[in-house]
Formats: structure tokens, C-alpha cells, sequence
């Protein structure tokens, strides 16, 4: 898995620099599915549950599961790109929001603290803790600067497959959820809303939009729990780790 995740995080970095007015999401979307092909890999969003894409591409208000399209991308938008992949039989997943061109403060903002969420997460996933100690850091930053939690989308236990149990929701109660194990890997990965958490699905069946069409942002790394700390595989060396 840390294989995966190193393979992950370069592709993620390679892709950074597409990211401005004019470029479409799918010709994101083409980079993607060559760079995790050539470095051995598979993408596994493609064709996972009937998904068409190597990416999910989720514009301004669009939270998850967008779909990458042919419109360019416009100045001032903001664009989350999510990519898992799956290296000699092991996945990663991860996410990260960036902004199109220059944009509001406001939506600056919101990419930030949704980054700072995730870290907050970080912080308490430890041996010892439990997954309520991951959501209710999350949220108290989350809420504490005036945002919604995405409450129908969570994080996960991650592996062999894509989706593994535990759900690791954003939201929670301390000392509340199951107990963290060294050993264990999940994702954290929070999806903050501007306004309200909640969302409709749109025709595609796939793609989740917040009701009031207000921006969301999304950040999500594949970790896992060892005795000294928690260590993040889809970035280099390991970051993350406090002994
Ligand atoms: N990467 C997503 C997650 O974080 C899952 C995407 S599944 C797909 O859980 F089929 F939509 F790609
Ligand atoms: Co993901
Ligand atoms: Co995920």
C-alpha cells in the first residue's frame, strides 16, 4: 500500500499544474488514466459500480462523484479532483482541491480549512482512539469557521478493495465508534461546504451537489495506524507520523 499511495501522490502532482481556465476535465481526466497505466497501475474508479471515469472531477458546488466533461474549466471556479488506483492488488485514494485561475478569497478559504480539517482528523487517529475522535475534530474546525460537514459521504476503510469497512464519518463524538488498531488503513477525508451539508444527486446518478448550490471542498489521503503514530501512504515518506 505504500507502493500504491507513492504511485497515487505522483500522479496527483503531475495533474496540479493542468489544473487552469481553459482545460477541460477530461483531458484531465486522459492524464490521469495514462500516468497510473504507465506506472504499472490500474485506475479503479474506472468501471467501479459502472463509474466511466479514471477521476472524479467536481466543480464549485459539485462535492463527489463529478464527472469530467468536455466544458473548459472557467477562471474563479474551484475543482476537486479525486483518484484512486490499485498497484499489485492495493488501492489508494486520494483528493485534493484546487482553485481555477484566481479566485474569491471566500472559496481560498474554504480549500484551506477543508485541508486543515483533514489534519485535525490526523491528529486523532491514533492507536487507542476511536473513529469518533476522527469526526469530531473534523467537524468542531469544520463548524468552528462557519461550514457544513457532508454528512451522506465518509471515509474509509481502504485495501484490497476501494471501499472497506469501517465507515470513518467527519462528523461524531468523542470516545464514541470503533476502536483505532495499529495495522489499520483508512482514509480521512472531509467534504466541507460553504453553506449547507446538504446535497442532491444529480442525472447522472453518480454526481452529488450541495442544495444550495453553494461551493464545497474535498481533501482525502490514504493512511494507516502503526504504533508510532499515523503514517499517510498517498504522501512521500510518510508524512504524518508523530512518534
Ligand atoms: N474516490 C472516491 C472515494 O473517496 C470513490 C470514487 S468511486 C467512483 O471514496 F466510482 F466514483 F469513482
Ligand atoms: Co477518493
Ligand atoms: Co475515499
Amino acid at each position: 500500500m505504500r507502493e500504491s499511495g507513492k504511485l497515487l501522490h505522483q500522479v496527483l502532482e503531475a495533474l496540479k499544474p493542468m489544473i487552469k481556465p481553459g482545460v477541460t476535465t477530461l483531458e484531465i481526466d486522459r492524464m490521469a488514466e495514462k500516468l497510473i497505466r504507465d506506472g504499472g497501475a490500474i485506475p479503479s474508479s474506472k468501471g467501479y459500480e459502472g463509474f466511466p471515469y479514471s477521476i472524479c472531477a467536481s466543480v464549485d458546488s459539485e462535492v463527489v462523484h463529478g464527472f469530467p466533461s468536455d466544458v473548459p474549466l472557467r477562471d474563479g471556479q474551484i475543482v476537486s479532483i479525486d483518484c484512486t488506483l490499485i498497484l499489485n492488488g492495493w488501492q489508494s485514494d486520494s483528493a485534493f482541491t484546487s482553485p481555477v485561475g484566481n479566485v474569491s478569497a471566500e472559496a481560498k478559504k474554504l480549500i484551506r480549512v477543508t485541508e486543515e480539517c483533514f489534519w485535525k482528523g490526523v491528529s486523532q487517529a491514533r492507536a487507542g482512539n476511536r473513529l469518533g475522535d476522527i469526526g469530531w475534530a473534523v467537524q468542531q474546525h469544520a463548524e468552528m469557521n462557519g461550514y457544513g460537514v457532508i454528512r451522506d459521504f465518509c471515509g474509509h476503510g481502504i485495501g484490497r478493495e476501494m471501499h472497506e469497512d469501517p465507515s470513518v464519518p467527519n462528523y461524531g463524538k468523542p470516545g464514541r465508534g470503533a476502536r483505532l488498531v495499529p495495522g489499520m488503513t483508512l482514509t480521512i477525508e472531509p467534504m466541507i461546504a460553504m453553506g449547507t451539508w446538504k446535497v442532491f444527486i444529480k442525472d447522472n446518478d453518480w454526481t452529488a451537489v450541495t442544495r444550495d448550490n453553494r461551493p464545497c471542498a474535498h481533501y482525502e489521503h490514504t493512511l494507516v495506524i502503526t504504533e508510532g503514530g499515523p503514517e499517510i501512504l498517498s504522501l512521500p515518506s510518510g508524512a504524518g507520523v508523530q512518534a
